[in-house]
């Protein structure tokens, strides 16, 4: 087995407390074969970038970089999180593009290729991560780098036609052909993709998910929907419920119901039209008032966008008009939280509640929607109602659906959820427990591995 090289924006270095299921596979599979984690530092220094930070644990070295000040602002909070971001997410209206933040984001890959390229060896298997890091093979192979190298992209595909209204969209798209196998979360994230190097990318299809760009150089395309470490979350959510804050969360309760939403603050997440949702549940369900507390987590994210802080601003004036107009002097509908907490305690929190709220307005897939479903008590399971536009509808197909524009539609979800029956929520939740139990983030880097080195 050749040795593996992972390289993405940000390295979940051991040690430091932020290793989501991603992480926990990524160095499952690094330590197997012996491998490279290569990325940015996580610091932004005064100077310059470039100087390289190096860790060994067992047979990973953990390589990073720091990235300056100016750089980090283009290619960070620039051309990834205010160009890339709304365009993957079909934000046409928030993409704001300048030819400054995208030579800042040039930049930084170049500097990733100038310092991963000596590290690297003829054999080794390199696997680039989501949309920081687009130009990096091609960038790579410039510097005579001859491996296999493969992509994949945490996030959505929009449609060609969005795609093709980025200024200078080849440019950077057809970087992607540089890479030997592109990962998609879903086949629908794929086909779009194709589409595009049809319809505007000068490349063909020349057979099933094999592609060929325009001076004929072939690569092939699939669909690898991400998953989590399903076993591990059960038994973690089943062990968390004595911990103090999943208790004291039970306690403060008071025998009522709750509906959980966890995500990142952010506009692709659809939290305004999740709490317009939840005070129209109030409004339609009058009965069940005061039956259901919402608990919404949602630590601040990318705080240095303008798109981010506005976002916030939005959220705590929803919040407490929501609360002012139904609380009553005993309950509060929905508590609104910025702080995040360590994952063990969440899967306790997710066990602790009846509904779960995944209602992204896109997502490429979502998984919190498969660590709540992973989470709950097999003997008295909770109901997730979920947005079609998340990847993880197209697998999680007996969650109660939403649309999450149709306000009406998730206030009934809602409903729905908190009176469902036991014996209907053991049935859904086991056909999708199930589904998890096959097909976890083992699987999925088994898969995207096998498939690139066969491609
Ligand atoms: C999404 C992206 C990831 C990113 C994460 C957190 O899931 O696909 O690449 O790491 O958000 O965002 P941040 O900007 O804090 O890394």
């Amino acid at each position: 087995m050749s040795r593996l090289v992972v390289v993405s924006n940000r390295v979940a270095i051991p040690g430091e407390d932020r290793a989501g299921g991603l992480a926990v596979a990524l160095q499952a599979a690094l330590s197997e074969r012996g491998g490279v984690w290569f990325g940015w530092s996580g610091k932004s220094v005064r100077g310059r970038s470039g100087e390289l930070h190096e860790q060994r644990d067992g047979d990973i070295r953990y390589v990073t970089v720091d990235l300056d000040r100016a750089d980090l602002d283009a290619y960070y909070n620039g051309f990834s999180n205010r160009t890339l971001w709304p365009l993957l997410h079909f934000r046409l209206d928030l993409v704001d593009y300048d030819r400054a933040t995208r030579e800042g984001y040039r930049r930084v890959n170049a500097l990733f290729a100038d310092s991963l390229a000596p590290l690297l060896r003829e054999d080794d298997t390199v696997w680039v991560h989501d949309y920081h890091l687009i130009p990096l093979a091609a960038m790579l192979r410039e510097r005579g780098i001859g491996c296999r190298i493969g992509f994949f992209l945490h996030v959505p595909v929009p449609s060609a036609d969005l795609l093709m209204a980025m200024p200078d969209h080849q440019l950077l798209m057809s970087t992607l052909y540089a890479y030997d196998l592109l990962g998609f979360q879903t086949r629908r994230d794929c086909d779009r993709f194709q589409s595009y190097v049809r319809l505007y990318g000068g490349g063909r299809i020349v057979g099933t998910d094999v592609l060929e760009a325009p001076g004929g150089r072939r690569f092939r395309t699939g669909a690898f929907p991400i998953s989590i470490d399903t076993a591990h979350i059960a038994r973690q959510a089943a062990a968390a419920v004595n911990k103090p804050a999943v208790r004291a969360l039970r306690t403060s309760l008071s025998g009522r119901m709750m509906a959980i939403g966890v995500d990142r603050l952010d506009y692709s997440k659809g939290l305004p039209e999740r709490f317009h949702g939840f005070e129209r549940y109030l409004q339609r369900h009058p009965g069940q008032k005061g039956s259901l507390t919402y608990l919404q987590i949602a630590p601040v994210s990318r705080g240095d966008v303008g798109e981010y802080q506005l976002l916030r601003n939005q959220l705590e004036q929803i919040a407490g008009h929501i609360n002012g107009a139904h609380a009553a002097p005993d309950w509060t509908p929905l508590r609104y939280v910025n702080r995040n907490f360590p994952h063990p305690t969440l899967t306790g929190f997710y066990r602790g509640a009846r509904v779960g709220l995944v209602t992204p307005l896109r997502d490429g897939m979502n998984l919190v929607a498969k660590e709540y479903v992973a989470a709950q008590d097999p003997q008295d399971p909770g109901v997730l109602v979920l947005s079609l536009l998340a990847g993880a509808a197209l697998e999680m197909k007996e969650a109660l659906q939403v649309n999450p524009h149709d306000l009406d539609g998730v206030a009934d979800a809602i409903a729905t959820a908190a009176t469902m029956p036991l014996a209907q929520r053991r049935e859904r939740w086991q056909a999708m427990y199930e589904y998890l139990r096959l097909h976890d983030i083992h699987a999925w880097r088994r898969d995207y591995l096998q498939a690139l080195e066969s491609a």
